[in-house]
Formats: structure tokens, sequence, C-alpha cells
């Protein structure tokens, strides 16, 4: 690691989270910021303070946000990768206790460090791709206990490597096998005891539920959103991957921060989005995995102008795949964005979609987590599949890859 002092990065091409900049740029950065910005031409040598790093022409963009994941878990599900193969479906495997159900049995049998060390490997993948900040959802626990021992882990995450860790709550994930037929008794526990004891410990920064047929009912994620509002916990949705309940809508009308799958969203739930501000998370490994063919409405999107995020949802179920930049390739490949769309949502979108609008760009006074790319352009992110292209990782104004 380099020290945390004053830094140039002269000759980059700069993504800064929206768009490429028209020419090459000297990018200063001091104390984990940065502090200055400027077209390359101008550079005088009493510009070089500190240390001086050639960009050769490299392309700078924000550190990467991966702002949908579900990293903590115990097991795996090849087996059942095989039985889709085979022609079950997701919502079949589910409805036989399998899927999100076997993970979780796997999950409330690891111990707080078991699940540590299983999940630091998956966390070191997402870093060698250039995420400097990762959200971590629960959902696999299903017991007070276990959810905050996830949440728990998704913290220790963040202690243990360089990158921001925030913390979601999904105890609405599934319907855990006690409270078989009473869905409504399980909602209540996670309203009554996992947001406040969550809340309370400072383990979670947003509430998040399934909203499906094989999840829970619009009525019931809206039980979960008043308490969660009440906990002054931010609002998520896993909404119209599978069928459309207007989850989407429900969660924008609690000023929610996003509306994540959304592949059955129709023009109704885009308009609440977009009134609300709500971003719009694609999720196209889940997509590939599950191999969908109900497209998101990307072009109403577009038309009502709702910022679009791009995550990698990794999982062990629907998207077991811990590699950002092929989430971009992804997203243009499956879900036609462009690549500058592609990319704007795993930076600045994602940062809003988790309510860290600060973050996810590269500006003057902004968080100095950055990605240096040995790549001419920035489409090549979305177009090619490739590791060992991130020649630096700068988190918080420190070189931490490199
Ligand atoms: O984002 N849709 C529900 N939740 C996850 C899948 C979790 C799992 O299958 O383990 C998702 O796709
Ligand atoms: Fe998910």
């Amino acid at each position: 690691m380099h020290s945390n002092s004053k830094q140039l990065w002269r000759d980059v091409q700069v993504f800064d989270g929206q768009a490429l900049l028209d020419e090459a740029m000297t990018v200063r950065v001091d104390d984990g910021r940065v502090v200055g910005m400027w077209p390359s031409r101008a550079f005088t040598e009493a510009d070089a303070q500190g240390a001086v790093e050639a960009g050769q022409g490299g392309v700078m963009t924000p550190g990467l946000v991966d702002c949908h994941t579900h990293l903590v878990y115990a097991g795996d599900r090849a087996g059942e990768f095989e039985q889709r193969l085979e022609g079950v479906s997701y919502a079949e495997i589910a409805k036989a206790g399998g899927g999100i159900l076997s993970t979780v049995r796997a999950t409330r049998e690891a111990s707080e460090e078991a699940l540590l060390a299983a999940s630091l490997p998956r966390l070191d993948a997402l870093l060698a791709d250039g995420v400097t900040t990762v959200e971590i959802k629960s959902g696999y626990g299903l017991t007070l206990s276990d959810e905050l021992k996830m949440l728990r882990v998704a913290r220790r995450l963040g202690e243990l490597r360089p990158v921001r860790v925030t913390a979601t709550l999904l105890g609405a994930h599934a319907l855990p096998p006690e409270y078989a037929g009473r869905a409504d008794d399980y909602v209540s526990l996670v309203c009554d005891e996992m947001i406040p004891a969550a809340a309370g410990e400072g383990l979670a920064d947003a509430v998040d539920v399934f909203c499906e047929g094989i999840g829970f009912s619009p009525a019931q994620c809206e039980r979960i959103y008043q308490a969660a509002q009440a906990h002054g916990l931010a609002i998520k949705a896993h909404a119209e991957q599978l069928s459309n309940l207007g989850g989407s809508a429900l969660a924008a009308r609690y000023g929610a921060l996003s509306a994540d799958h959304i592949e059955y969203l129709d023009e109704a739930g885009v308009r609440a989005m977009a009134e609300a501000g709500t971003v719009a998370v694609l999720l196209p490994g889940a997509f590939h995995v599950l191999r969908e063919t109900q497209l998101p409405p990307i072009d109403l999107l577009r038309q009502y102008q709702v910022p679009m995020a791009v995550a990698s949802d990794a999982n062990p179920g629907t998207s077991p795949i811990c590699m950002p930049s092929l989430m971009a390739n992804l997203a243009c490949t499956l879900f036609r964005l462009t690549p500058r769309e592609a990319l704007a949502g795993m930076t600045a979108h994602a940062a809003r979609a988790l309510g860290l609008p600060e973050l996810g760009r590269i500006a003057v006074g902004a968080a100095a987590d950055l990605c240096l790319w040995d790549i001419q352009h920035p489409a090549e992110l979305a177009y090619a599949v490739q590791s060992g292209r991130l020649r630096q990782r700068i988190f918080n104004g420190v070189i931490t890859h490199a």
C-alpha cells in the first residue's frame, strides 16, 4: 500500500460517472479526496507536488459501486443449477423447499467465523474487479439471531478490506419453514424484532423485501416499509422479477432508494419510480442465469428518465457471479444498454441506489475512490470480458491494488 499523501495522476481519460471527458486530464488527490482536475495539456512542472503517477492514457473511472449483492452465505447451489438445466424452474425448486431455503439451512448452521471465511474470497473477487463500494444483504438467516449474524459479517467484511460496505436487512426474503402457513406472523417478526434490532445496533442501512408470489405480498411488504421508516432505515425492493405485483410502485410510494430486477415492470410502475426518484437496479446476471426472456422496460425507463443502475446480484442461486465488469457486458448484450449507460449504472447511478450520491463520480471534492484501467476507451470495459485490466484501484485516496 502507498501512503495516503498527495498524489497526482497525469494523462488519464476520465469517465466521471456519467460521460467520458473530452480530453486527457490530470487528477490530484489529497487526503482521500479529489482536490483538483484539469486538462493535461495545461500541466506544468509546478503542478507536480507529491507522487506523480503516469496515467499513460489509461481510463480512470470512479471505483465501481456494486449496489445489490447477497455476498454473505454458506454452501452452494450447483445441484440446483443442474436441475434447472434439466428444465425445473426456479419457482418450482423454491416451492419444493430448495432454492433460497437450502442456502438458509447452510447459513443457519454456519458460525459467524465460517460465514466470514466463506464470504471473503467473494468480496476479494469484487475488489479485484474494481469495486470500492458494495451493498450486502442478509436474507439467508430468517431468524432474528441469524439475520443479525449475517449483518455483522457484512460489517466485518468492510473492516477487513479497503471497501465501503452498506448492509441491508432482507428478512422478508423467503418464508422460513417454521412459519409455513403463517406468513403474517413472520412479517410481524421482521417488523417487531428484526428491524428494531438491526436499526438499534447500527447493523443495517436499509431494508429490502422480495415482493413476489414466491416471496411476500404487497400488503406484507407495506407493513415492512412502515416499520423500516419508523426506524429511520432506507427502503429497497426485489420487485417485478417473475411477475407484476406492483411492488416497484409500492416501494416508490414509500420513497424507496431503488426497485431491483423489474423485468415485469409496467408503465405505471416506471412513472411512479420517476416521480419518487427511485433508481431502477438492473440485474442482468440473474436474468442470464435463469435464462429469462422478459426484458426490463429499458426504453420506458429512458423515456421517463429513471436512473438505471447495474449490479451483480452476487448470490448462490440466481447469480453466482462475482465479476461486476461481466455485468456491464451482460447489461449491453442482454438489455441493450449502451456501454456508457452500463458504466454510469455501475458508478453514479449505483451510488444513488444506495443513497450515497457523493460516491460513484469523479469531481473535485468527491471521495477518491478510483480505478485506473489499462484500456483505451471506457466502452472496452463492457465490450470485452477479461480480468487483469485494472492497473490501480484507489480507495479513499490510497492505492490498494496495482
Ligand atoms: O436477487 N429474488 C430473490 N433473491 C435473489 C436470489 C436469492 C437466491 O436464489 O438465493 C435474487 O435473485
Ligand atoms: Fe437479489
